[in-house]
């Protein structure tokens, strides 16, 4: 019945005959559960894939990639109708690796589509990060007037040559576009702008079109400086000036710089603001973004600015920069909702980081001038708000605290008061004023996980008010799972900071000499989808 080889002994073939029938049973059984395990095996495959957006702490209404690591923001332009968001981005770890250029795409700055990665690592280097603009007249002549180019300008880094030693390793260099940014084309004549003994840190492009020079316009970092240069076809740059070796902070190396004019108010005088984002040396440790507000002649840009001013005082918002190409001179900022002491160990599952909301910068000018950042119409103007009686703390709950914008305003002089915003796992984070310091705080020290990197809880979290000077000062808070960021005066103190709670916050309640009036709270509708939203209770509009 059986062939068994003559190696086989003899005993085990008697054993075999003699037990042949319990034996084909096992062997049928055998293959029965094989097959049996295959099909499950089958169903439960779809399954395996992660549920992405509906990890602990995944922001619902902010921007995060589906998966691994991101840092800066880059190539914010407005194409055809489609905002674009580029973003460094390295899809094979949690941590910072060999920068890509990530990609995704917004009708409104609100929702957005995940597109294939943009630009990949090559012979050259990394893809470190830049800008983009539209090529209108097509001066670099990579498309046509009829169907102008998209241009991207990136800081190639070149890591072997950094490993080997040596300081040349940054230079700039550009791709182009034909498709509105779905596919990207590397220049044969890169780099552009070779590294010319500039040093290590020579980077973060940003481009855009002068049109009291009709030139291009580039501004990028070296280390403790920004230099400014300028072309007719995005291919041949001419160095025109250098800015700030003794202005503003130099806690930290200089980065991602963005130069742009805004009126004051909306329509008054025009003045050119600088940003320069500085890694450490922040005002609350770590990363931040200052600005400087003078003047621009299409070569030089100067300043009479004595003080150092923050966008954002909170500790998580780095390295942003604004649109390109937008209608009607508006300015939209979008920063990495995160900080270099402690980004590359947030304890999140499958995903690191996020942007902030998007925000409409605005110039006003009191004693001096300042910049205001507020998040845009597009977003705010949907949102239901509910009216709230103060003492009601148990209606908080009801409306989804945890992905919820706030809104109140507090009688002009401020007092010293406190917002406390809390979870049943007895996690608090704190909001305070000092009047006489006139000074915000930010305390996390007790608001969930904290240990992760002692960096993220070592620092008071400080903010210098800049207030309007109104009757009422007005206050806007966005929380989002694991962010909070605080507005006052529409946005003329800005704090951004993320948090990681053991249990997500449903209370808040004021004390101290806190006056809240005209109190409204929206539950915000996560833009991933639909079905991953807990909270389904509508709001009343008021
Ligand atoms: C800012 C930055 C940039 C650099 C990029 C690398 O966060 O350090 O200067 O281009 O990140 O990912």
């Amino acid at each position: 019945m059986f062939y068994f080889p003559s190696l086989i002994p003899s005993t085990f073939i008697y054993m075999i005959k003699k037990y042949q029938v319990l034996f084909i049973l096992i062997l049928f059984l055998t293959a029965c559960n094989t097959s049996v395990k295959t099909d499950q095996e089958q169903e439960e495959k779809p399954e395996e894939k992660p549920a992405y957006y509906t990890e602990t702490y995944r922001p619902q209404y902010h921007f995060s990639p589906e998966k691994s690591w991101m840092n800066d923001p880059n190539g914010l332009v407005f194409n055809k109708g489609t905002y674009h968001l580029f973003y460094q981005y390295y899809p094979d770890s949690l941590a910072w690796g060999p920068m890509h250029w990530g990609h995704a795409a917004s009708k409104d700055l609100v929702s957005w589509e995940h597109k294939p990665v943009a630009l990949k690592p090559d012979s050259l280097g990394y893809i470190f990060s830049g800008s983009a603009v539209v090529d209108k007249n097509n001066t670099s002549g990579f498309g046509t007037t009829e169907n102008p180019p998209m241009i991207a300008m990136f800081t190639y880094h070149d890591a072997k040559a950094a490993d080997a030693g040596k300081t040349d390793y940054q230079s700039q260099a550009i791709a182009y576009s034909i498709d509105n940014g779905d596919t990207w084309t590397k220049y044969k004549g890169n780099p552009v702008v070779p590294n010319n003994d500039q040093g290590i840190d020579f980077r973060d492009p940003k481009i855009f079109w002068h049109e009291g020079s009709q030139k291009w316009i580039l501004v990028l970092v070296a280390g403790d400086h920004a230099q400014i240069y300028n072309s007719d076809d995005l291919k041949k740059w001419d160095y025109l000036s250098e800015f700030g070796k003794k202005m503003g902070a130099h806690g930290g190396v200089w980065e991602c710089p963005d130069l742009f004019p805004l009126k004051i108010d909306g329509n008054g005088e025009e003045k050119w603001v600088l940003l320069i984002s500085i890694n450490p040396g922040g005002p609350n440790g770590g990363s931040a973004t200052q600005y400087f507000v003078g003047d621009f002649d299409g070569k030089t840009f100067t300043t009479a600015q004595k003080d150092i001013k923050w966008i954002d005082y909170g500790p998580d918002d780095y390295a942003g920069i604004t649109y390109n190409n937008l209608p009607n001179d508006r300015r939209i900022f979008i920063g990495w909702m995160s900080n270099w002491f402690y980004g590359q160990k947030i304890p999140t599952s499958t995903w690191r980081s996020a942007m902030t909301l998007p925000r409409k910068l605005e110039l006003h000018k009191t004693d001096d001038y300042f910049l205001s950042n507020y998040p845009i119409k597009n977003f705010t103007e949907k949102l239901n708000y509910l009216k709230l009686n103060v003492k009601n703390t148990e209606h908080f709950e009801d409306v989804g605290l945890n992905q919820s914008a706030i809104k109140f305003t507090q009688p002009s002089p401020l007092t010293d008061f406190r917002i406390a915003f809390s979870n049943t796992a007895k996690d608090s984070l704190f909001v305070d004023y000092n009047a006489e310091k006139k000074e915000f705080y930010i305390d996390r020290s007790k608001s969930g996980k904290t240990d992760f990197e002692p960096s993220f809880t070592s620092n008071k979290l400080v903010a210098k008010a800049q207030l309007k000077q109104g009757e009422n000062v007005q206050f806007s808070i966005f929380l989002d799972q694991s962010s909070i960021e605080i507005f006052i005066d529409d946005g003329a103190t800005t704090m951004t900071v993320r948090f990681f709670p053991n249990a997500p916050y449903t209370l808040f309640d004021f004390s101290g000499n806190a006056k809240p009036e005209n109190l409204k709270i929206a539950h915000v509708p996560g833009i991933w989808s639909d079905n991953i939203n807990t909270n389904k209770k509508q709001t009343q509009n008021q």
